[in-house]
């Protein structure tokens, strides 16, 4: 029973249990870096917040104050007994991996989280290019754009639907960003993302095809007046001839 127990023991230990956590933040933000109670026994020596395996932002012992590095002493919170820390204002250089380093028996890592501070996207916007509208089809090129990427795509719409050639189009900018051009119901959306933020530019289709139903509906009001006054000359007519026939009865 007892050997079973430590053969368990020795696994335990041996394993990494920690995997790697993703997290995606916003620069200026913060971040909660967590170890799990159960994963730090009461007689470690030293537990260590490491950043990319090097700087030892701080480290825990049980004998002696947490030593913080005088790098990140003035945004940083921390916590002796439960080993969390909570760095504050986050900067694109923050980005890189978090791991608690717990040295007891030996040294294993207790958690680990890859870090990745974005900016917010920059505005996008659309522009476009009516390549051909007649009456019934409407072929339109857009182009979104952003401060460091373009993005081009044609739409072929009759009045019910449209299609987009070749389908969606996507994108990776420079700034490891996503460039987005889709069919909407009736609209043309470009939206520019990254895991913390996203900006879009909408265009309204019926806005740039199918012009001639404002024509049509003149060419209608046109066809309106002109049967209206016919009606009023043939109705006068008939009256005219009306009247003249009374009058020559008269005579
Ligand atoms: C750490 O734990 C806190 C409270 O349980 C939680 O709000 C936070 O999201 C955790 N941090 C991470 C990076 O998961
Ligand atoms: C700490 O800050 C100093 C001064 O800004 C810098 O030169 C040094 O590289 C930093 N060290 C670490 C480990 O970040
Ligand atoms: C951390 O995340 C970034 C962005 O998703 C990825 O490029 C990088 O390979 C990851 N690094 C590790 C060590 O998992
Ligand atoms: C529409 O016009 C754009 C730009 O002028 C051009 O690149 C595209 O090939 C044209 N598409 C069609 C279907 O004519
Ligand atoms: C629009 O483009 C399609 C294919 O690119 C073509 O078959 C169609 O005639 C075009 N329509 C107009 C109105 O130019
Ligand atoms: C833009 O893309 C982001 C990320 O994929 C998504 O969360 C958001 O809903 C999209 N916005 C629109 C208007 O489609």
């Amino acid at each position: 029973m007892d050997t079973q127990k430590s053969i368990f023991l020795t696994l335990l230990l041996c394993i990494d249990t920690s995997v790697s956590r993703a997290v995606f933040l916003q620069t200026g933000d913060s971040v909660f870096l967590n170890v799990t109670e159960t994963d730090v026994p009461a007689d470690f020596a030293i537990l260590s917040w490491k950043f990319n395996a090097k700087v030892a932002l701080v480290s825990f012992s049980p004998v002696r104050e947490p030593r913080v590095h005088p790098n990140y002493s003035s945004r940083m919170d921390y916590d002796g007994k439960k080993y969390f820390v909570k760095l504050r204002n986050l900067q694109k250089a923050d980005s890189g991996v978090y791991t608690a380093e717990l040295a007891a028996f030996n040294v294993k890592t207790v958690a680990e989280y890859n870090v990745t501070v974005q900016d917010p996207v920059s505005p996008v916007k659309m522009a476009v290019t009516p390549n051909s509208s007649v009456s019934l089809s409407c072929n339109l090129t857009v182009t979104c754009s952003t401060e460091d990427a373009h993005i081009s795509s044609t739409f072929t719409c009759d009045t019910k639907t449209c299609q987009q050639e070749g389908g969606e189009r996507s994108q990776i900018t420079k700034s490891a960003a996503f460039l987005h051009v889709q069919l909407s119901g009736q609209s043309i959306i470009c939206n520019h993302s990254n895991q913390v933020s996203w900006t879009k530019d909408v265009i309204k289709i019926q806005d740039h095809c199918f012009h001639h139903d404002g024509s049509a509906v003149s060419f209608c009001l046109v066809k309106t007046a002109v049967f209206s006054v016919c009606l009023v000359i043939m109705v006068c007519a008939v009256i005219g001839v009306h009247i003249m026939e009374r009058l020559k009865k008269q005579e």
